[in-house]
């Protein structure tokens, strides 16, 4: 480690990235590029560069990695804190840095402030990921009252022309949202205690021209499952300033003194590759931060979920049945989902009594479990720990336990209050619950799920409750993952309302929507995408019509658009024809014939002319490719479906491994190509495009191309 000297550039360098910062004596250091990888040896400094504009500060100030507040800094700032309506004003001064290797840490003090700020810059240069965390310590005898600290304070050029991001809701999450970088500010706000269904508090910036395959996109996304704040404002001096951290609720965090707040950790990366290159990054960051069972992953079993199937109407015998037909599908794990526990018959009642219901299961659920595993299975559980019904014996026992603000109207959401996990007792008495019920019985796997906001998160003393509210729920998690190792957890909150990397630190499967109609699907399914692996992306085949919509879609469809996430069924086999049967069979057989190219590799998206998309998973030498039409085309011919990634692969080999939907009369090609398949080289397929069979509305074609060095197949 090393401290560098006045004016000297800081770089970290990854594969396409790079981030350089201009160290400067006894101040913070300044931002001077993020984004394509350069050599910044030789760049002028900024007091050679920088003149001062009319109307400004004699002494310049360029933007630094955290802004002050009142005291000359023009940019939002990083940090606002008082004490008691003083000590508002923040510029940090006795500065230090190091870096070690593709980590810098500055630490700063502000002796008027009397506080100290330290941030944390690691780079992943595997895959251009940047983990920024920002700390303030109170070093004053008063405490401190933070209002805000940015995780990150991030330049965006001035080249920047879009923002991509997401909004949504329960049964429509990841709805994506395209708008011009804002003349003013761009703000994206949580407040309610959960990430919620927007996807992940994240958002992407695009250059002019840039778009799915090419040119410079900057990304980022927090890595925390509570309030957030993102925010974009047009600097001054051209371009932009990205912030991210946590929204702090009025009173909530205040630092005794010595005590030290830390951020969320932000995840940042940028790629001359488009929304595609970024998406590649994310998904690489956030598999390094899954904690498998075992230390690696293992191929994602099928499952088969009880919801839409049976919903509260449990009864042993028929579970049982089910648990028969499921092995006889394929399926590889049983999920026993919500109607299992003491008088939970609806969602009235019983959140809160993790006993088995005696009357559904007079034996307990040992006799379910233990059937499941003798037929192959490994046996998953739907628990909603944070969460209680007023009508239960925990509520009647603690109704002190639920979070509620003194003095006003509790508020229920779905009959249900929210436990404040912000007590070490109630934490306690849950891990004892969760830790019982895994240690009696063999169960393999829990469904974690939250179907409510905190809409009145006031803790024990009345103060607010959201952040301890994610600290607990983490704490739960990483007390039972160190308890129970070999259990995989996923994330649920009513679908997808808890989707992000803090979560994903303690969990291994998102359940990405409750709405599993494949056509909603393939929309949500891309939005996902856009932030984590297909792997983490819970992907059930439902039935028809979808309960969600009322829409009808066949068998092959629903499967074709279940197929490269984590597979599942949704559905009681019993009510399928036997041709459908068959036909799921097959998608499940295929599922996992496939998974292993799938789960773990790159992926594409893409679109072609008159609605049709794509997405491209694996490397670039094997590659499985799906092409979806949702809707009816309104050309005679099929579009050509440019795969530009493909451009430098000499020759491959395409071979039509199914289709569903598709159109009479296939032409000759597609026959060929259903054999031995076709050798085209990569160039065609990137720049004039890989012909299409005739594709009915809701229909999907699957593709394997393999790179071949010879023009034969
Ligand atoms: C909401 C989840 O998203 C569903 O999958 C299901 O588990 C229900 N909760 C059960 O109450």
């Amino acid at each position: 480690m090393s401290d560098p000297p006045s004016c000297t550039l800081i770089h970290l360098a990854g594969r396409a990235c790079s981030l350089v910062l201009e160290a400067r004596p006894d101040r913070l250091p300044v931002w001077r590029h993020w984004g394509r990888r350069v050599s910044p040896e030789g760049a002028p400094s900024l007091g050679e560069l920088r003149s001062r504009s009319s109307f400004s500060l004699n002494e310049d100030r360029p933007l630094t990695t955290a802004p002050g507040f009142g005291a000359g800094d023009m940019a939002p700032a990083a940090l606002m804190a008082h004490r008691d309506g003083r000590d508002f004003t923040f510029e940090a001064t006795g500065v230090h840095i190091e870096q070690a290797g593709d980590v810098v840490r500055i630490s700063a003090d502000d002796t008027v402030a009397e506080l100290r700020l330290e941030q944390e810059f690691r780079l992943d240069p595997t895959c251009d990921s940047l983990s920024v965390v920002t700390r303030v310590t109170n070093q004053g005898t008063a405490p401190l009252e933070v209002l805000w600290l940015a995780a990150a304070t991030l330049p965006l050029p001035a080249t920047c022309a879009s923002l991509r991001s997401y909004t949504g809701r329960h049964n429509a999450e990841f709805v994506e949202r395209d708008e011009p970088m804002p003349a003013q500010a761009w703000r994206r706000e949580r407040r309610d205690g959960l990430t919620g269904h927007s996807g992940p508090p994240g958002v992407f910036a695009l250059d002019a021209g840039a778009g799915r395959h090419g040119g410079t996109v900057y990304g980022v996304q927090l890595a925390w499952s509570g309030n957030c704040v993102l925010e974009i404002s047009r600097s001054e001096d051209g371009g932009w300033i990205l912030q991210a951290g946590e929204w702090l609720a009025p009173g909530e965090m205040r630092l005794a003194p010595g005590e030290t707040y830390e951020t969320p950790e932000l995840l940042a990366t940028c790629s001359p590759d488009g929304l595609n290159g970024v998406s590649q990054n994310f998904h690489a960051a956030i598999r390094a931060r899954v904690g498998w069972p075992g230390g690696a992953m293992r191929p994602r079993q099928v499952h088969l979920n009880s919801w839409e199937g049976f919903y509260f109407d449990h009864d042993e015998a028929r579970l049982m049945a089910l648990a028969d037909r499921a092995a006889e599908l394929g399926v590889e794990r049983f999920v026993l989902d919500d109607g299992w526990f003491r008088g939970r018959n609806d969602d009235t009642s019983a959140l809160g009594d993790w006993t088995p219901d005696p009357v559904k299961y007079p034996h307990g659920l040992g006799p379910l479990a233990r059937h499941v595993l003798a037929r192959g299975m490994t046996f998953g559980l739907w628990v909603e720990p944070e969460m209680v019904n007023p009508d239960s014996n925990l509520h009647r026992a603690h109704p002190e336990w639920a979070l509620q603000v003194a003095g006003r109207a509790r508020q229920t959401a779905r009959n249900q209050l929210v436990l404040d996990l912000g007590r070490a007792e109630v934490r306690d008495h849950l891990f004892g619950q969760l830790d019982g019920l895994l240690a009696r019985l063999p169960i393999g796997y829990l469904k974690w799920d939250h179907n409510r906001r905190l809409t009145q998160a006031s803790g024990q003393e009345g103060r607010p409750g959201f952040r301890a509210q994610v600290l607990g729920a983490y704490d739960l998690l990483d007390r039972l993952r160190a308890a129970h190792p070999e259990v995989e957890i996923e994330a649920c909150a009513a679908g997808g309302g808890r989707i992000d990397a803090g979560i994903i630190r303690r969990t291994h499967r998102f359940w990405t929507s409750d709405n599993i109609d494949a056509l909603s699907r393939l929309t949500i399914q891309r939005g996902f995408l856009a932030f984590m692996p297909p792997e983490l992306m819970g992907a059930h085949v439902g039935a028809s019509p979808a309960h969600a919509t009322g829409r009808r879609q066949s068998m092959g469809f629903r499967a074709a658009v279940a197929l490269p996430g984590h597979f599942g069924v949704e559905l009681d086999p019993a009510a399928l024809s036997a041709e459908e049967t068959e036909d799921l069979g097959t998608w499940l057989a295929r599922y996992r014939d496939l998974r292993g190219h799938i789960h773990g590799a790159r992926v594409w998206l893409g679109e072609a002319a008159d609605g049709v998309v794509w997405q491209a998973h694996g490397d670039l030498e094997h590659l499985i490719l799906l092409v979806y039409r949702a809707d009816f085309p309104q050309d005679r011919q099929p579009p050509l479906v440019r795969l530009p990634m493909l451009a430098g692969v000499e020759r491959l080999r395409v071979r039509l491994l199914a289709t569903t939907g598709q159109g009479p009369r296939e032409p000759a090609a597609f026959t060929a190509m259903r054999g031995e398949g076709l050798a085209v080289s990569g160039s065609w397929l990137a720049q004039s495009g890989l012909p299409l069979p005739p594709m009915t509305a809701e229909s999907c074609a699957v593709f394997e191309l393999t790179a071949t060095s010879s023009s034969k197949c």
